[in-house]
C-alpha cells in the first residue's frame, strides 16, 4: 500500500516510529518479552517495510573479509598482523581505499587511527561514530575487529543505498593496536583518543622485542609522529554523541543459544598485577623442610589465594587467573629461589573488583611473612575501569533487532574492546554476533556471512536512529 513511497521516506518514518516506540512502549515490551521469552515487536505493520529494504551485500563483505585476511605474516588459514609491519600498512591502504570508494572522507591521526566521515545535513553536530580493528595477534583468525571496521563500512554503504539522509555525520574509524602485540600497550589508539595521558607517556620509552622504538617503528609505517603531536589527538566529549562497535562474540553463549544478536549492557575491565616472591633457594637434598623458604610455594599459594578471593565476591561476573607463573632457577634440584606471577583479573563493578586486589596484596604480605620470604614487587600494572553502555543506544538495538525480526539477548562483553576506551568520551554500545565455539584469537575463528549481515543491518538502522537525534 505505501510501497509506492521513495525509500528514504520509509526509513525515515519507520525511524521516528522506533524512537517514539522505544520511549513509550519500553516497560510493557520488557515485562512481555520477559514473560514470553520471545521480543515482542510494538507496530508490525508500519515498522516492517523500511527494515526488509536493507540489503547487505554478502558476497562483496565476504570477499572483503577474505582480502583483508591475505595482508598476513602467516599462512592461511591463520592471520597475523602486527601494528606497523609491512602487512599492516598494506591492510591500511586498503582500508582507506574502501573508505574513499564508499564515498567517505578519509583522515588518519598521528598514530594511524583511520576515520572515514559521511558529512550529515548538520555537520556541525557532533558525529555518531563507529568502528574496532584490524591487527591480529600471531596466528589468529580473520573476523576479530575486522567485522566491526569492513562490517560498518557495509553498515553506511546499506544506508547509501536505502536513500537515506543523515543529519549527524556518522563515522567508520579503524582503531591503531587493539592488541598489545608489539609493544605491550593493548587498545594503544583508542586510549589515546580517550585521552589517557599515562599511554602518550609510555610511548616514550616502549620498545618491541627488536628494541624499536615506538617513534621509530610508527615513522617506518609512514607515521612520522612526535610525542607532542599525542597530546593533540585526545578527543573531546563534545567530538562524537554516540560510539557503537559490532565485533563477534568471542564466547559461545549467543550460538549455543540460537540467538542472532548480543545486545551488550557492559564491558568487564581488567587489571593486572605483576608479583615477585624471593627467598633462599637452596639444594633440594641438602636444605630440611623447616629451614626453607621457598618463593614457589609461597607463588603457588598465592595462585590458590587469587581463586579464593575472587569465589568470595559473590558474582559470577568477578574473574581471576595466574596466566604466569614462573620459577628461578628452575631446575628440578632446586628449591626455587625466586618466583614471579601475573595476574589478570576483571569485573564489571569496579568497587568489587578492587576489593579483590587488595584482598590479593593482604594476602601477598601475609603470605611472604608466613614463608619467610620477601615480597619484593607487588605492582598494579593496569587498573582500568569498566563501563557501562549507554541505556538509550542499548534501547536503539533493541528495537532494530526487533523490527529486523532477529533474536537478541542482552549480555555483557568479557573481554574488552576499543569500546572500553571510547566510552570515557562518548555514549557507548556493542553488538555481538555468534561466532562459531565461540572461538578467537585462533585459525578456527569463524563467523558465518549471515550472522554478520544481521549485525550489519542491526549497526546500519541504530547508527541511522542516532543520527537523526
Ligand atoms: C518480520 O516479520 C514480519 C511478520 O512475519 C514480516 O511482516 C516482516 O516483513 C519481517 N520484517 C523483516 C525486516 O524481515
Ligand atoms: C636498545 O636501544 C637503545 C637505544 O638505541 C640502546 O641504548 C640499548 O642499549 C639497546 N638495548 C638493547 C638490549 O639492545
Ligand atoms: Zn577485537
Amino acid at each position: 500500500m505505501t510501497s509506492n513511497l521513495p525509500r528514504p521516506f520509509l526509513l525515515l518514518s519507520f525511524l521516528s516510529l522506533i524512537a517514539a516506540a522505544s520511549y513509550e512502549e519500553d516497560a510493557t515490551r520488557r515485562t512481555m518479552e520477559e514473560f514470553s521469552g520471545y521480543p515482542t515487536s510494538p507496530h508490525p505493520s508500519a515498522l516492517s517495510l523500511s527494515p526488509s529494504s536493507l540489503s547487505v551485500d554478502m558476497v562483496g563483505l565476504q570477499r572483503q573479509i577474505d582480502e583483508l585476511a591475505a595482508f598476513s605474516d602467516t599462512p592461511a588459514p591463520s592471520v597475523t598482523r602486527i601494528l606497523y609491519s609491512e602487512k599492516d600498512v598494506l591492510a591500511r591502504s586498503y582500508i582507506k581505499s574502501l573508505m574513499e570508494e564508499a564515498g567517505l572522507s578519509v583522515r588518519e591521526d598521528a598514530v594511524g587511527n583511520i576515520f572515514g566521515r559521511w558529512n550529515g545535513a548538520e555537520a556541525g553536530l557532533a558525529a555518531v561514530a563507529t568502528g574496532s580493528h584490524i591487527d591480529a595477534i600471531p596466528y589468529s583468525g580473520k573476523y576479530d575487529g575486522v567485522v566491526g571496521v569492513l562490517g560498518a563500512l557495509e553498515a553506511m554503504r546499506v544506508l547509501r543505498r536505502s536513500g537515506f539522509q543523515p543529519r549527524r555525520s556518522l563515522e567508520v574509524i579503524m582503531f591503531t593496536s587493539e592488541e598489545p602485540t608489539r609493544f605491550g600497550i593493548s587498545c594503544l589508539g583508542s586510549r589515546l583518543l580517550a585521552g589517557i595521558e599515562a599511554v602518550a607517556n609510555a610511548l616514550k620509552h616502549v620498545v618491541d622485542g627488536q628494541n624499536n622504538s615506538f617513534f621509530d617503528a610508527a615513522k617506518g609505517a609512514g607515521y612520522d609522529v612526535h610525542q607532542e603531536d599525542l597530546s593533540n589527538m585526545f578527543l573531546t566529549k563534545e567530538s562524537y554523541s554516540a560510539f557503537l562497535e559490532l565485533h563477534i562474540e568471542q564466547g559461545p553463549i549467543l550460538e549455543q543459544e540460537g540467538v542472532s544478536i548480543g545486545i551488550v549492557t557492559a564491558i568487564a575491565a581488567p587489571a593486572s598485577i605483576k608479583v615477585e616472591f624471593e627467598g633462599n633457594g637452596g639444594h633440594a637434598g641438602a636444605v630440611l623442610m623447616p629451614a626453607r623458604n621457598d618463593a614457589g610455594l609461597a607463588a603457588a599459594e598465592l595462585a590458590l589465594a587469587v581463586e579464593k578471593h575472587v569465589m568470595e565476591s559473590g558474582s559470577i561476573d568477578t574473574v581471576g587467573t595466574v596466566g604466569i607463573l614462573e620459577l628461578h632457577p628452575g631446575a628440578i634440584n632446586s628449591i626455587p629461589s625466586k618466583s614471579h606471577l601475573e595476574i589478570d583479573t576483571r569485573d564489571i563493578d569496579e568497587k568489587r573488583r578492587n576489593t579483590v586486589i587488595e584482598k590479593i596484596q593482604q594476602s601477598a604480605t601475609r603470605i611472604a611473612k608466613a614463608r619467610g620470604v620477601k615480597l619484593s614487587q607487588f605492582e598494579i600494572v593496569n587498573q582500568d575501569p569498566p563501563a557501562l553502555c549507554e541505556g538509550s543506544i542499548i534501547n536503539a538495538m533493541e528495537v532494530a533487532s526487533q523490527h529486523l525480526n532477529l533474536t537478541h539477548k542482552l549480555m555483557i562483553s568479557r573481554a574488552y574492546h576499543d569500546s572500553l576506551f571510547m566510552a570515557r568520551v562518548s555514549p557507548m554500545g556493542m553488538i555481538f554476533i555468534p561466532c562459531y565455539k565461540g572461538y578467537s584469537h585462533k585459525p578456527e575463528e569463524y563467523a558465518s556471512i549471515e550472522d554478520i549481515a544481521n549485525g550489519v543491518k542491526v549497526l546500519a538502522l541504530t547508527l541511522a536512529k542516532l543520527s537523526l537525534d
